[in-house]
């Protein structure tokens, strides 16, 4: 009898682009797949500000024993100042429950544990398209999990009002997720408009929200990209929200994250609500690493760190900007239509491009550019030096012979 002799894996086809890709000898193989920042120089650098820190970390640090499967508290309470702001944290700030997390990707499966522990319908609804790793989560644990509208894939645009039609369609008992900012896959956020609208909704209809968020800063700007999200945690009396550190610190594979049930009840008794996360963590992984989590809370508590950090995620979030405006003119300049402006509008690292499963397999066998399989790419990871030459690749395909003007 053998346990393990099992036929091997089908592969999916994000999994079978990354093994293509890792196996494509060719010096000159362009990788738009990705989700990671890449500089100038094509490569994923500490930050300096996080370097410092960690340095600090090493000389102070006197234990490495176990904390608890809540983890860094004082992480916990400094992220959530950086996210919900002063006015929300003085108002309810002893009626949010948060620990820290190996970053929102488990976040995803907490907050799909606790909807179906709480929430009676155990359904949750996600846009259209939406990053894969979320339904693969909500349905592991065990929800029902439906989409509503979210974006235009024929013209390239947010399509707020069928994602109203839709929202509205939702009962009382269910949940939605929305994108913090900087949308994965589209790039296309809520303007404070629409987050405020979408909130009216979900407090009239009882519908909880989910905000998973992992991009402030990489959009419009620390502040702004969060601006949202306050506003829809001041309309609503309960709120639960996940944020990651792996892009806004680099610290991806330290693995460093929060989840957060915000309310407004009077009295949230005690700890109760860390409690119950706790319990979650404590099912699934046990404890979070405490490195990343330590090494940010070193860097937000010195004003100096603090400073150079910010500069940084600056400089990121133009670098992307410039990106976006490089490449969509270069598109436009190739193709003679405005067709591609849309890139300039979105923000953070991903876009789609309107490009067919064939014309992504042709980029990528005969002229080694990796998108995603939904045409997904990561603007961060563009060589510069190469965006005419990606961007007139793309224009010869037959497929964009027709399109724009
Ligand atoms: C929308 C979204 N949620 C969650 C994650 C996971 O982030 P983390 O590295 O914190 O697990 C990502 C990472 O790409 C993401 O894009």
């Amino acid at each position: 009898m053998r346990f393990f002799d099992i036929p091997k894996p089908s592969l999916d086809s994000t999994r079978q682009m990354f093994i293509e890709l890792e196996s494509d000898e060719r010096a000159s193989k362009i990788d738009l797949g990705i989700g990671i920042y890449r500089d100038e120089n094509g490569l994923a650098p500490v930050f300096k500000s996080v370097k410092i820190a960690e340095k600090l970390l090493f000389e102070i640090e006197t234990s490495k024993s176990y904390k608890t499967p809540a983890g860094n508290s004082k992480y916990c309470k400094n992220i959530l100042d950086l996210v919900l702001g002063k006015a929300i944290i003085d108002e309810r700030g002893d009626k949010i429950g948060s620990i820290q997390i190996p970053g929102a990707g488990s976040g995803l499966r907490i907050a799909g544990e606790l909807i179906k522990n709480n929430l009676q319908n155990k359904l949750i609804s996600i846009p259209d398209p939406t990053w894969g790793q979320q339904p693969f989560m909500f349905k592991k644990s065990g929800l029902k999990v439906i989409n509503h509208t979210y974006y235009n894939q024929q013209n390239n645009f947010l399509d707020f009002d069928n994602m109203i039609i839709d929202l509205k369609k939702l009962k009382s008992g269910d949940a939605v997720l929305l994108h913090g900012c900087c949308h994965n896959p589209t790039g296309a956020d809520l303007s404070v408009d629409q987050w405020e609208q979408v909130a009216n909704i979900c407090l009239k209809q009882g519908i909880l929200p989910f905000i998973d968020l992992v991009y402030q800063g990489l959009g419009i700007g620390v502040e702004e990209d969060v601006l949202g999200i306050r506003k829809l945690v001041q309309i609503l009396p309960e709120v639960i929200i996940t944020v990651s550190s792996s892009k806004t610190f680099g610290v991806y594979r330290d693995r460093c994250g929060l989840i957060a049930v915000i309310t407004d009840a009077e009295k949230v008794k005690g700890n109760s609500l860390e409690t119950m996360l706790s319990e979650i963590a404590r099912e699934l992984y046990f404890h979070p690493p405490d490195h990343a989590a330590e090494t940010i809370n070193i860097l937000l508590e010195d004003e100096n760190l603090k400073y150079d950090w910010l500069v940084e995620i600056r400089s990121m979030q133009e670098r992307i900007a410039s990106l976006r405006n490089k490449l969509a003119n270069s598109l436009q300049e190739k193709q003679q239509t405005d067709f591609f402006s849309y890139l300039k509008v979105q923000n953070g690292m991903f876009s789609l491009l309107p490009i067919s499963q064939e014309g992504i397999m042709t980029l990528r066998r005969e002229n080694g550019i990796y998108l995603m399989p939904d045409g997904r790419i990561n603007i961060a990871s563009l060589p510069e030096n190469k965006i005419d030459f990606i961007s007139s690749k793309i224009c010869s395909l037959e497929e964009f012979h027709h399109k724009g003007n």
